[in-house]
């Protein structure tokens, strides 16, 4: 009886999966990532031992839940090690794919938590955000990065766009279910299409953050309109394009000495080390940042493919690590042109 319900599921799961999208995966990534992709594609289609990671919301900290976290067997993220890793973040991680129940959104409780891929925190934490440090978050709907970055630092200006006007609601609804009122007041929101950011604040921010539209690998598995999943497939081309228009316009908005990251949650090496390397390739005043020491130290949680780049990371999905995909790159825009 067991075994037969146990199959049961297996094939529920099996038929959400999306096969035009698998196969494509499996011609592009079996070519990039070697044997890893094995690995990987068993992680991705198995939802069953996704993990979650439990970031803590400083601005309405529970000691209980601390505890019950550690009872449970979880453990920090990064435990010190890494020198710009803030104190104030607390993100824990299980070993195992247990899920903390989602809180609900309460008006006038802020949410003691947000569940997230730890992978997500990489790109947070190699932004080095300091208090009162102006800060771009330029693709930022539902939030989760928003988030991190104000359990990391009081920025004195952080600005959150989003040009999809239902993720913006859905933006808006993250930051006033974590962040105090008298905070989010001075978090400027905005709906522009990113790549007008640059010519409209030139070189205003000390930090920016690049966390691009992309394939979206674990999402996209788990299309159900095959039709429309064959469609974004012949349109995906166009993905490095939009990601390159959208860095140029972050590099215009960062001020010189600023630091710049771009996060994408895809192995495709097109949108990741392809699209770094044009930039790199085309601006004489944008330099790669030497990201290797971040995944020395988190080497224990995370579990990295080569990127050929030393200002690029990529976490792919591995047995009892299964976070990712994310990649992350580091630049630094300098005082001469
Ligand atoms: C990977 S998601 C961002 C996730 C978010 N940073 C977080 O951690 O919750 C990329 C976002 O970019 C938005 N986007 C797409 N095209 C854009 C554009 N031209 N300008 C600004 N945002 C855009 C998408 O609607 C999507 O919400």
């Amino acid at each position: 009886m067991l075994t037969r319900l146990k199959t049961k599921s297996e094939r529920k799961l099996a038929k959400q999966i999306c096969k035009v999208v698998l196969d494509h995966f499996e011609k592009q990534y079996s070519k990039e990532l070697g044997d890893a992709w094995n690995t990987i594609r068993d992680i991705l289609i198995t939802p069953s031992c996704w993990q979650y990671a439990v970031l803590l919301n400083r601005f309405n900290y529970s000691f209980e839940l601390e505890k019950d976290l550690r009872l449970k067997g979880y453990h920090t993220l990064l435990q010190g090690s890494l020198p710009y890793y803030p104190k104030s973040m607390k993100c824990y991680l299980s070993r195992t794919p247990d899920r903390m129940p989602s809180e609900r959104h309460q008006i006038g409780n802020l949410k003691k938590y947000y569940l997230l891929n730890a992978a997500s925190l990489l790109p947070v934490l190699a932004l080095e955000l300091r208090d009162g440090e102006k800060v771009l978050d330029l693709c930022a709907a539902p939030g989760g990065k928003s988030i991190a970055l104000l359990q990391c630092a009081y920025p004195g200006y952080l600005h959150c766009n989003e040009h999809d006007s239902l993720r913006l609601r859905w933006l808006r609804q993250t930051l006033e279910s974590f962040i105090p009122q008298p905070l989010v007041n001075v978090i400027k929101v905005s709906e522009l299409d990113g790549r007008e950011m640059g010519d409209a604040q030139p070189e205003m921010f000390d930090k920016v953050l690049v966390d691009a539209p992309c394939s979206n690998d674990r999402n996209w598995l788990f299309s159900s309109d095959s039709q429309k999943a064959a469609w974004r497939i012949s349109q995906r081309s166009n993905l490095p394009v939009l990601q390159i228009e959208l860095l140029r316009s972050a590099i215009k908005a960062l001020r010189p000495g600023g630091l710049l990251v771009y996060s994408t949650c895809t192995l495709s090496k097109a949108e990741n080390q392809d699209v770094i390397s044009e930039i790199l390739n085309s601006y004489s005043n944008i330099m790669p940042v030497d990201i290797k020491e971040m995944a020395r130290t988190c080497s224990q949680d995370f579990t990295f493919a080569p990127t050929g780049q030393e200002c690029g990371l990529l976490v792919i999905p591995d047995k009892g690590k299964a976070w990712g995909p994310m990649y992350v790159a580091k630049l630094k825009k300098s005082w001469t042109t």
